[in-house]
């Protein structure tokens, strides 16, 4: 698994200079940008659209309710989407934030069996739980709520009416697993056997864990029930297919001209629709045989719900519904609101074609998505986080760790997987907690704070601003720039870099002006120790503005300390003086400690959990279906590694790429297999095995 932390810090570039404009605009800027009109907003709940205004509609991807997020999940949606949030309430945008618990599904039946619970208990326990986490890591929704409720219910039918009426449904039997012991139809995941293309025998009923093809649970030898452990046996079912080849065009034209046109897409985002779009859409079954879910209102299916991939969605329009009842100035106003979507990249196709189909479909003015920030996965130490087999760190455990929600923010946003995989590791969190927080950030602003306290009774002294310091506000300038715009285009790890930057210069400051020495000189030397203090000041208020996304509660610490009115806490691209003359700070004090190497060794055993079971690989030859299957996973990585090349992606991507694609040509040779084929399998992933029936249209009336 190749992952990779690189790009630690920002390359030290070399000192800019500056036209004689850019500096008269930043000294400008320090001493006039006070007077300038502050883009805040009161945070009145509730936060609605304004005609006019920059409107900023953000969901981060629905957890699944049945089980407790781990770090790589937090940082995968909620957290992302915090940071981003929290910037844009900054820049003053009229910004929604909503999130909630996905709760419909065959895992929350499950989950309730195992527990001897109601689905709606278990999801009122989780839901609960959570919520607990999030609030433990800072993490401020505007909502979050949940999707089993009446809006839900109430919206979810309202879409599909208008699929239905619109011609976009149609009807078709299938073939599903049915256990007759636990009596229902089993779900993809609640199966398992031999894999039927590489005989492997702890076969998952959607895919295999050694061949990593797809599968259909219909054709699973020795298929098993997991709940129970009974055979269980095919049956048929009629279900409702949702008509995507039909809407298809309407969502291409759709995402080239505002989606991919105007928004800001990640790359593997783009990629993985691209690829569903470029194979053809598949009719998509959005029924199932369950009965915790959302209950389609069909005459001859009332006895099923709708799939949970269509439902869940769905629950960020049901969610805004039970926050406000002007809902729809969000979601059915795409011309004035921009809707950003945080998720992991598993999560993609599903928000970038089969929703927006579904909304596309209804013919309801739908907002769509905009932007879609899709991360990478983070992996712990070099494993994959497990429940169940007790690796990696989980939200409810994080608590009892000794380390700060703020530090954990911290090393995830600085270590997002947005480009690749990348890891937690402790190590490397000591490292950046003590280099970056401690000796970086905290060193600067306590040194400053503390010798303003000592020297000048915490008053800030008047400051007489000479060459070097507009050299100095010019550079911090850019940085505050950088950041604003990799913020924009939710570079969260950049933007997080650009703060770290800010902070050394003004590190480099001190260090070179000295103040300490100033104090004791002459008084035109005192007066420059006091600029140099004031501006140290500052800077640290500014410092605590950029670290508001990423680090809330040690912003406002740093903002206590500074005594900084919160009128001050907005952003704009440039520094300000706002603490003038004659302000007094308040105490000043330790923001960060040091984290010994000796304590998180314990924490990495505690959270090292049990071995991965090793997969043993027998050297078996590929059938001619696997051998087709190969060839197509082959031309499809070329296609990746092609694609990556024209658009001038970054190398270490190109590499990641092309590593993989070796790796699927050495499996061929391996293999003495040859041959071409044409396509990715991309587009399969959930679609249900019809017949081979022809499937009707469903008609109204
Ligand atoms: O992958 C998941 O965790 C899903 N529960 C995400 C759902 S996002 C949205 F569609 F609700
Ligand atoms: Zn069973």
């Amino acid at each position: 698994m190749a992952t990779s932390n690189v790009d630690d810090v920002k390359s030290q570039e070399p000192a800019r200079t500056f036209t004689l404009e850019e500096l008269q605009a930043a000294y400008s800027h320090w001493s006039e940008g006070k007077k300038g009109p502050s883009p805040l907003r009161p945070r009145d709940h509730p936060l609605l659209p304004v005609a006019g205004g920059r409107n900023v509609l953000i969901s981060s991807a629905l957890p699944y309710v049945n089980n407790v997020p781990h770090l790589g999940n937090i940082i995968g949606c909620v957290l992302s989407a915090d940071a981003f949030s929290r910037f844009c309430r900054l820049r003053g945008y009229n910004s929604l934030f909503l999130c909630g618990t996905d709760e419909y599904g065959t895992a929350t039946e499950t989950k309730a069996i195992e527990e001897g619970l109601t689905p709606r208990q278990i999801c009122d326990k989780y839901n609960a739980i959570h919520k607990q986490v999030y609030d433990w890591f800072n993490i401020d929704f505007d909502t979050f709520g949940r999707t089993s409720t009446d809006e839900q219910t109430k919206i979810a039918q309202d879409i599909f009416w208008k699929l239905h009426k619109n011609g976009l449904l149609l009807a078709e039997s299938m073939e599903q697993l049915h256990c007759g012991n636990c009596n229902r139809f089993l779900a993809d995941r609640y199966v398992e056997g031999t894999c039927p293309l590489c005989a492997y025998p702890d076969c998952r009923g959607d895919q295999c864990d050694k061949c990593g093809k797809l599968v259909n649970a219909t054709e699973l030898l020795n298929p098993k029930c997991k709940q129970c452990g009974a055979t269980p046996v095919v049956k048929s079912s009629d279900h409702l297919f949702l008509d995507l080849p039909k809407i298809q065009p309407e969502l291409e034209k759709y995402l080239e001209k505002e989606a991919f046109g105007k928004g800001m897409w990640t790359h593997n985002a783009k990629l993985i629709t691209q690829s569903w779009l470029r194979d053809g859409l598949k009719p998509r079954c959005i029924t199932r045989d369950l009965t915790w879910g959302t209950p389609v209102p069909l005459e001859g299916y009332t006895s099923k719900v709708f799939y949970v991939w269509f439902d869940a969605p769905i629950g960020y329009i049901s969610i805004t519904a039970n926050y406000t009842k002007d809902w729809e100035k969000w979601w059915k106003n795409p011309t004035q609101v921009e809707y950003y979507n945080f998720l992991g990249k598993d999560n993609v196709p599903f928000h970038s074609v089969i929703f927006p189909c579904s909304l596309l479909g209804a013919k309801d003015n739908y907002t769509l998505v905009t932007h879609m920030s899709a991360t990478e996965y983070l992996n712990y130490e070099s494993d994959k986080f497990s429940k169940s087999r007790g690796v990696g760190v989980f939200g409810t455990d994080a608590i009892s760790t000794g380390i700060d929600a703020d530090i954990y923010r911290f090393y995830l946003l600085f270590v997002r997987p947005e480009n690749q995989d990348t890891s937690f590791s402790w190590a490397d969190l000591v490292l950046k907690n003590n280099t970056e927080l401690l000796n970086n950030i905290g060193n600067f602003i306590n040194r400053g704070l503390s010798f303003l306290d000592k020297n000048f009774g915490g008053v800030i002294p008047e400051m007489k601003l000479i060459d070097e310091d507009f050299q100095l506000l010019a550079s911090i300038n850019c940085e505050i720039a950088a950041y604003v715009s990799n913020m924009e285009q939710v570079c969260l790890k950049e933007a997080l870099r650009d703060i770290l930057a800010v902070s050394r210069l003004g590190n480099q400051m001190m260090q070179a002006a000295q103040p300490w020495a100033l104090v004791k000189g002459t008084d035109e030397q005192k007066i420059r120790g006091g600029t140099v203090i004031g501006l140290a000041a500052n800077i640290s208020l500014q410092l605590s503005i950029m670290l508001l996304p990423f680090m809330p509660h040690y912003s406002k610490v740093i903002q206590q300390q500074l005594n900084a009115p919160d009128s001050c806490y907005y952003l704009v691209e440039y520094l300000i003086c706002h603490l003038e003359a004659g302000h007094k700070i308040g105490t000043p004090g330790p923001l960060f400690r040091r984290i010994e190497s000796a304590e998180v060794e314990d924490l990495k055993k505690r959270f090292a959990g049990k071995p991965a079971p090793k997969p043993d690989i027998p050297a078996a030859a590929l059938s001619p279906e696997e051998l087709e299957a190969l060839n197509k996973e082959i031309t499809s990585q070329g296609e990746v590694v092609r694609s990556l090349k024209t658009q001038n992606a970054a190398k270490e991507e190109i590499d990641k790429a092309v590593a993989v694609l070796l790796g699927l040509k050495n499996k061929l040779k391996l293999h003495g297999g040859a041959g071409d084929s044409t396509k990715a399998e991309s587009n399969k992933k959930g679609a249900a095995k019809a017949k081979g029936g022809q499937k009707t249209p469903v008609t109204s009336g």
